[in-house]
């Protein structure tokens, strides 16, 4: 289903037979316009002052050595050395009945498959999941399922904050209620405040929980059971917002930043010998070049801090797992954290330098009114009370479209509900900022889980009164629209391929938007099962349907969002 590199090699062959060198690689790219063809070329330019003669002549040699006789239907010269192309309808045909034979509609697995590490989710264990998390749960997960597709090798690694200062006080007070009667932890949120009221109030407490926190990195037994027991409480919270949200991490994904604990001494004795430390106000750091501020990895009092752990993290996947490729998923407004890691790790030779570090950074998750996402009264909405939202607006928004079961309506609600949360997210780029609103997220109209999950049962319902065999059937272009829809159908591969290096899903979804669109038009024009119509072109369009129905369903799956046969 490489189309592109199909017209390239086409594009080749006319440079080698005019005698006309291109300047690197040929890249081809989409027509902005209709009147522009399909594709267009437009690394003739550079050449002009090569050949010391203008671009239009240079454009005009190559184009007349274009062969025309089976993807290319036609090509023309426009303004300063473009190349317009048109590709034939009876390759695309060919194209598309291949695809439609296909599991996968063509899309090949990577012939470069990759070691890639996907940082998501990351929730902290002293506190309840919040909004932030849930953009990086969402994003994330789309992300390993998208390299997943294309066949590379994906470890996930959910890195929880489960260290520090404050589970002294949290193992202190859950051991004060009583282990066994931890029902409070019910709702972690609660029983933070509740442990810090303690805190504040209460000397002797406050005193133990801190000797807790002594005794916890100490690895004091009855304090480490107690944490165990803790973060095993709040680790099943998150696992159950993972279950209702139907993303992939489980409990093996898990490397808290526990486990690097005993590596931290190593990675600051390793930064001293590769002459990177110094000590600023009793604390050992590293100065970047350009920064003002250092990173530091240990404090004066031997503590390490949230940077120390990611650079252990950090070589331990380049090293251990052999990462090519790291991607953290996190808030825009970790940035510097990671571009100070990635630098310091590179200097101090922690990962090789041809590893690609990223940080997949996404903005903040806004109310209607503009205003960060908050509960009335200012404190932090609770994913999974979100999640129980979403599915009882989605009730509501399709419950009059059919007459529904009681049951039926629950299974589509959940995939309603949780596809427009995750889709609303998706389907912007995500280093916006962007507002959470239900009734835009839960439209049947504009670029929603719904419109698409709307256009798939739709050619569903076509397909069950279809009578033959849909396998079967050969597509036949017939006319523009029909032309059009698949050269978008026939883009898949080409938009997975560019959503994957850049790491943006809103690629996929903008696309699937498109197809959705293209779909409704052609089908508007084209009646598919219409009494009369030649036996052919019924199944032509039929094939055409299908594929399309495919191509929504495989790019919302690696979205991570189900689709249904009835709507
Ligand atoms: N726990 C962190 C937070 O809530 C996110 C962890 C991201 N991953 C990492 N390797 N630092 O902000």
């Amino acid at each position: 289903m490489k189309i592109k590199s199909h017209i390239a090699t086409i594009l080749q062959e006319a440079f080698i037979q005019s005698g006309i060198e291109p300047q690197g690689e040929i890249v081809i790219h989409e027509a902005t316009k209709a009147q522009f063809g399909d594709y267009q070329y437009n690394g003739i330019m550079p050449l002009a002052k090569l050949y010391q003669t203008n671009p239009r002549e240079i454009a005009t040699k190559v184009a007349s050595h274009i062969q025309t006789d089976g993807l290319i239907e036609k090509v023309e010269v426009a303004g300063a050395g473009f190349i317009n192309i048109w590709l034939s309808d009876d390759t695309l045909s060919r194209y598309a009945t291949k695809a439609l034979a296909d599991e996968r509609i063509d899309v090949a697995l990577t012939s470069q498959a990759q070691t890639i590490v996907v940082d998501y989710s990351g929730p902290n264990m002293a506190k309840e999941m919040h909004v932030g998390h849930l953009r990086s749960t969402i994003i994330g997960d789309a992300l390993a399922k998208l390299f997943e597709f294309l066949g590379h090798r994906v470890i996930r690694q959910n890195h929880i904050g489960d260290w520090g200062t404050q589970f002294g006080m949290l193992v202190a007070y859950l051991e004060a209620q009583g282990v066994e009667q931890s029902g409070e932890l019910q709702d972690l949120e609660a029983f933070y405040k509740a442990a810090k009221k303690r805190f504040d109030e209460d000397a002797h407490f406050a005193n133990t929980a801190r000797e807790y926190v002594v005794k916890i990195q100490q690895g004091d037994r009855h304090c480490l059971t107690l944490w165990e027991r803790f973060i095993g409480i709040s680790l099943n919270h998150c696992q159950e917002v993972y279950h209702k949200l139907d993303v992939s991490l489980s409990a093996q994904d898990v490397r808290a930043e526990s486990f690097y604990n005993e590596d931290l001494p190593r990675i600051v004795t390793d930064l001293e010998n590769a002459h990177l430390l110094q000590i600023s106000q009793g604390a050992k750091c590293v100065f970047l070049e350009g920064d003002e501020i250092p990173v530091i990895v240990q404090k004066g009092d031997g503590g390490y801090l949230y940077a120390t752990t990611d650079l252990a993290a950090l070589r331990y996947r380049a090293t251990k797992l052999k990462a090519n490729r790291i991607l953290y998923v996190v808030d825009a407004r970790q940035s510097s954290h990671f571009k100070a890691v990635f630098d310091v790790a590179q200097k101090a030779g922690f990962v090789p330098q041809e590893t690609k570090l990223e940080h997949i950074a996404f903005g903040t998750m806004m109310d209607k009114s503009g205003k960060p996402f908050k509960t009335r009264d200012g404190g932090t909405v609770k994913l999974i009370e979100l999640l129980d939202e979403a599915l009882i607006r989605a009730k509501e928004a399709i419950k009059e479209r059919e007459n529904y079961s009681q049951g039926e309506l629950e299974t589509l609600a959940k995939a309603v509900g949780i596809g427009a949360v995750k889709y609303a997210d998706l389907s912007i780029n995500r280093e916006s900022n962007y507002i959470f609103d239900w009734d835009k997220m839960l439209s049947f109209e504009g670029n929603t889980s719904l419109y698409l999950q709307y256009a798939y049962a739709r050619i569903q319902s076509i397909l069950k009164k279809y009578e033959g065999d849909v396998g079967a059937c050969e597509i036949v272009i017939g006319d523009a629209i029909e032309h059009t829809l698949v050269l978008s159908v026939l883009k898949f591969e080409d938009v997975l391929t560019k959503a994957s290096l850049d790491a943006t899903p809103h690629t996929i979804s903008a696309y699937l938007y498109d197809v959705a669109t293209d779909f409704m038009k052609f089908y508007e024009q084209n009646p598919i099962l219409k009494e009369g119509l030649e036996k052919a072109t019924k199944e032509s369009r039929i094939a055409i349907a299908s594929l399309c129905a495919k191509t929504i369903q495989l790019g919302l799956e690696i979205l991570g969002i189900k689709v249904l046969n009835r709507l």
